[in-house]
């Protein structure tokens, strides 16, 4: 396992640095694991707090990661976590990070307005070489990189949660990407140590596309009375060996999360029947019942 875990591993690709735009969930485990595969991290958020809540969110996340793969060599793990630690920055300005960047992952609110002002003003600010991405899982790439003149210059990193677990990459390509981006951007996933397959610019990519109808389709289930969600739960992870059932697993992706996500494709695709909206996701989401994060969601997380 130690290959990977210093800077030497950085072989493939000429991507050293990253800027990191967003502190979430998603942005502070891909800065992680950036930055725990020897690249050089910029994390930007809009404040120091929330960026402090990031760090302190990483380096809880690293401790995990180091109990695991440094189980005898306490020394060596404290090392790695410093290091790891020391390779990441933060900022609020990623304009001002621009300059020594070569690869740009937004991961930001869900809004394709706000995402297009910041690739704009990134555009303009940015070396030639710098490659942009989205992290996004519901809008599609190109009309993100419409904002840009660097359209073979722009595609799409798609991670998931818990970054530093999950072992897929998903690297999409709009038409115009050219085939050195694509090329720079697998190799700089192999760098990241994730799996990477090859995605077009389509709704959900892969894994999404499957995912969410298969867990709206449970939620349906529940909807007409035909099971509870304990038994619906138990029944994917016993009968189809799935490591969390279907409300398990909605509820910590975010109940927000899957609702935008289905909302943004039944107003695209009004006539797939997959996408249709659920009553009972959108009851939920109304009442701020978002999923672990807000202490209910299907189940409750209140101590
Ligand atoms: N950071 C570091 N390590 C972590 C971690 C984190 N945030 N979360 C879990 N781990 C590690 C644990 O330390 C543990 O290590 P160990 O095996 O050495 O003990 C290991 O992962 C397993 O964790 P737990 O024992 O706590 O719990 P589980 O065995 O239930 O695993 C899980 C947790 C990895 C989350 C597993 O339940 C799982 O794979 N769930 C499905 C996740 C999934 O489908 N994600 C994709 C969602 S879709 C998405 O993200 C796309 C977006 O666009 C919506």
């Amino acid at each position: 396992f130690s290959r990977g875990f210093s800077s030497s591993a950085i072989r493939q690709t000429t991507i050293k640095h990253l800027t990191v735009i967003g502190g979430g969930l998603m942005g502070s485990g891909i800065a992680q694991v950036a930055a725990s595969t020897g690249h050089q991290v910029s994390m930007v958020d809009q404040s120091d707090d929330i960026l402090n809540k990031s760090k302190a969110n990483i380096g809880k996340s690293l401790q995990r990661v180091v109990k695991k793969k440094f189980a005898d060599d306490p020394k060596g793990g404290e090392q790695f976590l410093s290091e790891t630690m020391g390779r990441i920055e933060t900022s609020t300005s990623a304009v001002a990070c621009m300059e020594k960047t070569d690869l740009v992952i937004e991961a930001i609110v869900e809004n394709l307005e706000i995402k297009q002002k910041l690739f704009s003003e990134l555009d303009a600010a940015a070396p030639k070489h710098t490659i942009f991405t989205s992290n996004t899982s519901s809008i599609p790439i190109g009309d993100i990189a419409s904002s840009t003149k660097r359209l073979d210059r722009f595609g799409g990193l798609h991670f998931f949660n818990p970054v530093p677990v999950m072992k897929l990459l998903e690297v999409i390509r709009i038409p115009a990407t050219s085939d050195e981006t694509f090329n720079k951007l697998l190799a700089f996933g192999k760098d990241m140590q994730k799996a990477t397959v090859n995605c077009k610019d389509t709704p959900g990519f892969i894994v999404n596309r499957l995912l969410v109808p298969y867990m709206i389709e449970a939620v349906r289930m529940l909807e007409r009375g035909d099971a509870s969600p304990r038994d619906i739960d138990t029944a994917m992870k016993l009968g189809a060996g799935y490591p969390m059932g279907p409300f398990e697993l909605s509820d910590y992706v975010g109940l927000d999360t899957m609702k935008f996500i289905l909302d943004g494709w039944s107003k695209n695709y009004p006539e797939n029947p997959l996408f249709r909206p659920s009553p009972m996701l959108d009851k939920l989401v109304g009442e701020g019942k978002l999923g672990a994060k807000s202490g209910e969601g299907f189940y409750s997380y209140k101590k």
